[in-house]
């Protein structure tokens, strides 16, 4: 049977949903229809049980159902269900901004709660301006991203990102201007953090003798870039950026949105590469993807620049915010998620397992000639797939096709495969889905 028959849906229901980022035609002629989730394991319509090569979208690290997330949030919506953002508060908020400036590096102490990744992005990056602004210096407005970076899908999110074909398509965006990435030739097959490339960050200087400082308000970039297939920054490169925008007084955002919260084997990425950005944008495994929220975390000084150019007391400091900023029940699945990544010692688990890890994918250099790069760091990785001709995205999707039949969630963007399991998932696990996926690379020639 059909999985349209049997997922009792009809064409006309399949159509109707625009499915996100998804190829909707190849989608609606034979579905990969989900029906539950629980551990590291989903289950689909034909009762498979598939293991979450992704942590779902990089979201659920502590796998799925988790009962100490599930009682959080059972309770939340039979207590308090939603909770105006603002000017009124609950307690939840605090208790869980709190939390999170325990996962942050010192200094970043001022949490500002959004509902998803793009909107953390759109936060930090008007607050960024604002601040400038607030400071007398409002023409630095302009921004610094990076080839290759994602950063959401919002406008603002797409003309920061420096991927080109999520740029195409949609016009004018925001004033943006773009590093190079650091996937650098001769770096193939590093295992984490390339010694050479560092020198790439300099190129910010060429974007501030183009621009001048005096018109830039930020560099964004991802510390280890996550949707492009997991680009790890070169040794030194990050501490290089930090420099240069001390030394230019340009504020510098980490978007953490895949890499906070143990992905890394450490806090947050910026734990992980020693350098402490200005802001930090969350989202994802803040709620173990439970629950949309983000979270932005500012430095003090940023925060305290509002609240004493603010004006009197009850008029806003920045007219910012979402209606589902602080949402209850998101701080609720917030609180037990972060709480049980700490009891169960996940961090550490990441940390400790992520150079078996790295191994296992490693391995996949073996597996045909076809994998012309791979790239690990924490409990991630990325596989570069020698494109077809003309077609530099078939074969990833193939791949992720025949990974699909044999029991196995894998993500596939562009030219590359990436992998990120849940940071619960044993050895055994690591080596059944490492094996798959060198069958499922030799499958697709
Ligand atoms: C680094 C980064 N920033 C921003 C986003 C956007 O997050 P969302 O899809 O929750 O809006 C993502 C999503 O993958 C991301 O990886």
């Amino acid at each position: 049977m059909s999985h349209i028959a049997k997922s009792r849906l009809t064409q006309a229901q399949l159509d109707a949903h625009w499915m996100a980022y998804s190829g909707n035609r190849q989608f609606k002629k034979d579905p990969r229809i989900i029906t539950a989730a629980s551990g590291k394991y989903y289950t689909d319509l034909d009762g498979r049980k598939i293991f979450d090569g992704l942590s779902g979208l990089w979201t659920c690290g502590l796998g799925h159902s988790v009962p100490a997330i599930n009682e959080a949030v059972a309770e939340q919506v039979k207590t308090l269900d939603y909770s105006p953002a603002f000017q009124y508060g609950h307690e939840k908020s605090f208790l869980l901004a709190e939390q999170i400036t325990e996962f942050m590096p010192e200094g970043l102490n001022r949490i500002f709660f959004t509902g998803s990744g793009s909107e953390s992005v759109d936060t930090a990056l008007k607050i960024a301006r604002a601040y400038w602004r607030k400071k007398g210096m409002g023409t630095k407005t302009k921004f610094i991203g990076r080839a290759k970076g994602y950063h959401g899908s919002s406008i603002s999110g797409f003309s920061v990102g420096g991927i080109p074909a999520n740029r195409t398509l949609y016009g004018q965006g925001l004033e943006s201007y773009h590093l190079p990435h650091t996937q650098a030739p001769g770096t193939e097959f590093t295992k984490g953090m390339a010694e050479q490339g560092k020198e790439r960050a300099d190129d910010l200087l060429n974007l501030i003798m183009m621009h001048d400082a005096s018109n830039i308000a930020a560099v964004i970039v991802e510390p280890m870039s996550g949707s492009a297939g997991v680009i790890v920054p070169p040794q030194g490169y990050l501490q290089r950026l930090r420099e240069i925008c001390d030394q230019h007084n340009i504020l510098l955002i980490f978007d953490e949105v895949i890499t906070a919260f143990g992905r890394m084997g450490a806090k947050t990425g910026a734990e992980a590469f020693g350098v402490t950005p200005d802001i930090m944008t969350t989202a994802k495994q803040v709620t173990n993807g439970v629950i949309p929220m983000g979270a932005v975390a500012f430095k003090q000084e940023i925060y305290d620049t509002f609240m004493e150019h603010g004006g009197p007391d009850y008029l806003l400091e920045a007219p910012h915010g979402y209606t589902y900023s602080a949402h209850p029940i998101a701080c609720a699945a917030g609180l037990a998620s972060l709480g049980e990544i700490k009891r169960q010692g996940l961090i550490e688990r990441v940390n400790n397992m992520s150079a078996a890890w790295g191994d296992s994918v490693h391995q996949l250099k073996e597996a045909d000639s076809m994998v012309t790069d791979i790239r690990n760091f924490g409990f991630a990785a990325g596989i570069s797939i020698a494109p077809i001709d003309g077609e530099p995205a078939k074969r990833p999707f193939q791949i992720a096709m025949a990974m699909w039949d044999k029991g196995y969630y894998v993500r596939y963007g562009a030219d590359t495969i990436q992998l990120a399991p849940p940071f619960t998932t044993e050895p055994a696990e690591i080596d059944s889905l490492i094996n798959a996926l060198g069958e499922a690379i030799k499958q697709t020639e």
